[in-house]
């Protein structure tokens, strides 16, 4: 099979790190274009290796993958702009927070095969989870090259439910913020416990990537790891009672239903005026 060639809608954060990731899988200049309004940034974009444009029509022409990576709020616009010159074997990624498959494929006018996704910051550093689903039909080598795409940066998961997306965003697309959140705490404490500052955030940060390293390569899951480091009567047994005391897991499982609500309740707003 020929190499795709894959057009971004939006030169963005997002739509540029999916495109460096694929030119560092091989990809060439001529196989990855993206279109961006800022004459300023095509350029930035020119002197990455991509192939630029100004207009979304002309980008999409002959391409085998469309991304379209714009903010949720400008999407209307620029499904109206894509209305029906999208080739029917093009395959669309929509990497737009919030928008529902119905209202991308009645924007787009035809019955295209559209793969909605929720990726995440990390991405950004090629360490990326992205969740994606679609309804379409898509063969084995299609599902391949979709998982290829966004595994530019970082791994993938499909989804058996579109309905899903609002759970993956509330678990992955938030969830840097929530690590975020509580390195920053650590950090505080660190210093007011008389450590400098460049110290506590040292310690605070390398602490979240060890944790992180093992729970990515160890079998035992989250629980059994933290067993293992908790002694009876020792210091970290103290400062989790304290936690279970103050009821952090029910404060966080709230949390994280919040955002998952909040999820449904953008998609149900911005659905409306994307069709
Ligand atoms: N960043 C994340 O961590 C993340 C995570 C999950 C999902 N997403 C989704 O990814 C999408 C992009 O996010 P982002 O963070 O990459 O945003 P971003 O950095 O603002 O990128 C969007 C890009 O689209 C360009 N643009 C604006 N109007 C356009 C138009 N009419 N046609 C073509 N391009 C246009 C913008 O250009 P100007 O700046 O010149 O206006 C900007 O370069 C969003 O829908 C977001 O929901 C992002």
């Amino acid at each position: 099979m020929k190499t795709p060639r894959i057009a971004c809608v939006g030169g963005g954060n997002m739509g540029t790190s999916l495109l460096m990731g694929l030119k560092e899988k091989g990809y060439a200049r001529e196989q990855l274009c993206v279109s961006e309004p800022s004459a300023i940034r095509r350029d930035l974009l020119q002197d990455m290796g991509l192939s630029t444009f100004s207009s979304n029509a002309e980008v999409v022409n002959q391409a085998d993958v469309v991304i379209i990576a714009v903010k949720p709020q400008i999407m209307p616009s620029v499904l109206a702009e894509l209305k029906g010159i999208i080739a029917q074997s093009t395959l669309v990624i929509s990497i737009a927070a919030g928008i529902p498959l119905a209202a991308l494929s009645r924007g787009l006018g035809e019955n295209h095969r559209i793969i909605r996704c929720m990726p995440n910051t990390p991405a950004l550093k090629g360490a990326g989870i992205t969740g994606m689903y679609s309804a379409s039909n898509l063969d084995k080598s299609e599902t391949k090259l979709i998982e290829s795409i966004l595994g530019a940066v970082g791994k993938t998961l499909w989804l058996e439910t579109e309905a899903q997306l609002n759970a993956v965003t509330a678990v992955s697309g938030s969830g840097p913020a929530y690590f975020f959140y509580l390195t920053e705490c650590l950090i505080e404490t660190a210093q007011e416990l008389g450590l400098s500052e460049s110290t506590s955030k040292l310690l605070a940060t390398e602490t979240a990537y060890g944790a992180a390293v093992m729970l990515q390569d160890s079998e035992a899951d989250a629980a059994s790891l933290r067993h293992s480091v908790t002694s009876p009567g020792g210091t970290t047994e103290a400062a989790l009672e304290h936690m279970i005391n103050t009821r952090f897991s029910e404060m966080f499982h709230q949390a994280v239903h919040a955002a998952c609500a909040r999820s449904i309740e953008l998609g149900n707003s911005v659905s409306g005026e994307a069709e």
